[in-house]
């Protein structure tokens, strides 16, 4: 579809120009729908003609503009080209252009439409791990973590469509202090009936509960550094407390990553790391790039001058590792291992110098893959509360989401007879956080807002599943008036050709989101094309119209319906079918 008017016109410049074709794909593209139908479909930047040196970057770039546009010649394919401010539109045949982008939606196998385009052909393919959520056992589940948990899914979702082989990584915070606090504060204050009852919720009350103790009681401290001490040398009741521990946090959250839709490949950990850290200290002394600092802590020196103006930290001076030390073994491990191509961390922006500092270290030893390891960080959010209060657990926020939206939907007359209704309201929530976080900016903060989120009108997730119910539904209601043939005519309307049109920048949007991962060129994709069928479906009934008319539409319907499906199931939605 989009990549059959782009290879043609690109055909046209590559002969009028002498240059090879391929070199006018990067400048092409589909030219946004606004509101209504829009002149030209795709547009040619001069601009990026002139920085690829096809063009001469001296010159008036209006005037440069205005002379190729004079040159191209119009035909049954391409029916009008005229020069606009620093481009050149191209309008394409319009029943072409209705033909085309529907064929595409039958011959490609479901949730294939547009992957099959030279412009993502150009991205690089190959294995692609992906970190992220990364809890920390005993503590808060934060906003943090659902955005890193949301956006990493989004993430190797997208990665997955587009061809590369993704490994899924949970990497817990299962090791440190944290645990010798734990394990003393689990034998004065802990109780293996609560564990079982409510595992998360009792481990963190333990969590609190020592934490306060600490504060008083010397003795309390002792017992912790000597727990986590026996933890470390292997003492085998340490570490079957532990273990229970870890085990028991990991069912639960897996429990709630289904609820989410989300699932991992490998449950890693700091722990996994900790001989391995060792490790990597010696490595580092005798690289020569372990350096002493003046408090007795074993640092590596990152300034240029090589005068310890920036270092970091990676022993500390009783000769226990760090954060960043495991992240070190754990990276050299998870190369090792999985021979990635790319790895991704997934956390908020506040952690943006450790990734730094890790990848630096990672290049000063050798390891040149570090250059493909890449921090993607997100800004914080204010205010994520439920009717409990301040946010502990991700299931708490899971289930308000459910609550609030099962009450919205008993409002509402439509949703009366939905079959499941608490399973549609668990969705139909979700996909709300989901389109909240993913609107703006990834490393702008945003202030957490249930009702704005849970609108069933404007810009939100209940929005976009709205859309996908109404759309399935039209096409139950009509499964006999369906055909594979269609006469293309029937659909020029000024509601539906926007549809097609806005359908003609999937791959495009696909590409940015893959080149920036950022969810918001998808997720506005979306919103966009769901207002359009909203002016479709208001403007083109299928009930009451000829066959062929009906038939036509329904088609361009069922097409919508199929993208609009696929692109909420990359963010992580799953798509509802009544609401
Ligand atoms: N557990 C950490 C936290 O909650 C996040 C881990 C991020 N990943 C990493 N490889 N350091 O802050």
């Amino acid at each position: 579809m989009a990549c059959f008017f782009r290879r043609r016109i690109a055909a046209q410049l590559g002969c009028t120009l002498q240059q090879p074709e391929d070199a006018f794909i990067p400048a092409l593209a589909a030219v946004p729908v606004f509101k209504k139908q829009q002149s030209a479909d795709f547009k040619l930047s001069i601009a990026t003609l002139r920085m690829s040196g096809i063009l001469p970057s001296s010159g008036d770039i209006q005037l440069q503009a205005e002379s190729l546009a004079a040159r191209l010649k119009r035909d049954s394919v391409v029916e009008d080209v005229s020069a606009g401010r620093g481009v050149i539109n191209f309008k394409v045949n319009r029943k072409l252009l209705v033909q085309k982008v529907l064929e595409s939606f039958g011959k490609e196998e479901e949730g294939q439409f547009g992957l099959n385009s030279e412009l993502l052909n150009t991205l690089t393919r190959g294995t692609t791990l992906v970190e992220y959520s990364s809890p920390n056992i005993a503590k808060k589940f934060h906003a943090g973590h659902l955005r890193s948990t949301i956006i990493g899914n989004f993430i190797a979702n997208l990665k997955q469509c587009l061809g590369n082989n993704v490994i899924r990584m949970n990497y817990l915070g299962d090791w440190g202090m944290q645990f010798g606090l734990l394990g003393a504060g689990f034998a004065k204050f802990g109780c293996q009936e609560k564990l079982k009852q409510n595992p998360l919720q009792h481990l963190f009350e333990v969590y609190v509960e020592v934490n306060k103790d600490v504060e008083q009681n010397e003795e309390m401290m002792q017992a912790a550094r000597a727990f986590f001490s026996q933890l470390e040398q292997h003492d085998s009741e340490a570490v079957s407390l532990w273990q229970q521990f870890r085990e028991i946090t990991v069912d639960e959250y897996q429990h709630v990553y289904k609820r989410l839709g989300v699932h991992f490949d490998i449950y890693s950990g700091e722990s996994f790391h900790q001989q391995q850290a060792q490790q990597v200290v010696q490595k580092l002394q005798s690289q020569g790039l372990l350096k002493t600092s003046e408090k007795g802590t074993g640092v590596v020196d990152l300034s240029t001058a090589k005068d310890m103006s920036s270092v970091s930290t990676v022993l500390r001076s009783d000769g226990t590792t760090l954060y960043i030390t495991r992240d070190l073994a754990a990276a050299i491990d998870r190369k090792e291992k999985y021979h990635f191509d790319e790895m991704i961390y997934v956390t908020d922006k506040s952690q943006a110098i450790h990734f730094q500092q890790l990848f630096h270290i990672l290049l000063a030893m050798g390891h040149s893959w570090a250059d493909r390891c890449e921090h993607v960080p997100f800004g914080l959010v204010r205010g994520m509360k439920t009717r409990r209060g301040e946010v502990v657990f991700l299931e708490d926020v899971l289930d308000e989401a459910r609550a609030r939206m099962l009450r919205n939907m008993n409002q509402s007359k439509t949703t009366k007879e939905t079959v499941n209704p608490e399973d549609t309201a668990e969705k139909v929530g979700i996909s709300a956080l989901i389109v909240q976080d993913f609107r703006g900016p990834r490393e702008s903060d945003y202030t957490f807002d249930w009702d704005r989120m849970l609108q069933a009108q404007g810009d939100t997730g209940v929005f976009l599943q709205y859309t996908h119910a109404r759309l399935h539904s039209l096409i139950q209601r009509n499964e006999g008036v369906a055909a594979v043939l269609f006469d293309p005519s029937h659909l020029l309307e000024q509601t539906s050709v926007p549809v097609l049109q806005h359908l003609l920048r999937y791959d495009e949007v696909l590409y940015q989101s893959a080149k920036d991962l950022q969810p918001k060129h998808l997720v506005n994709f979306l919103l966009k094309l769901c207002h359009l069928i909203a002016s479709a479906h208001r403007e083109l009934p299928v009930k009451g119209s000829s066959q062929d008319v009906a038939q036509a539409r329904l088609r361009l319907f069922s097409g919508a319906r199929s993208v609009l499906a696929n692109g909420m199931k990359i963010l992580g939605i799953t798509p509802v079918d009544q609401m």
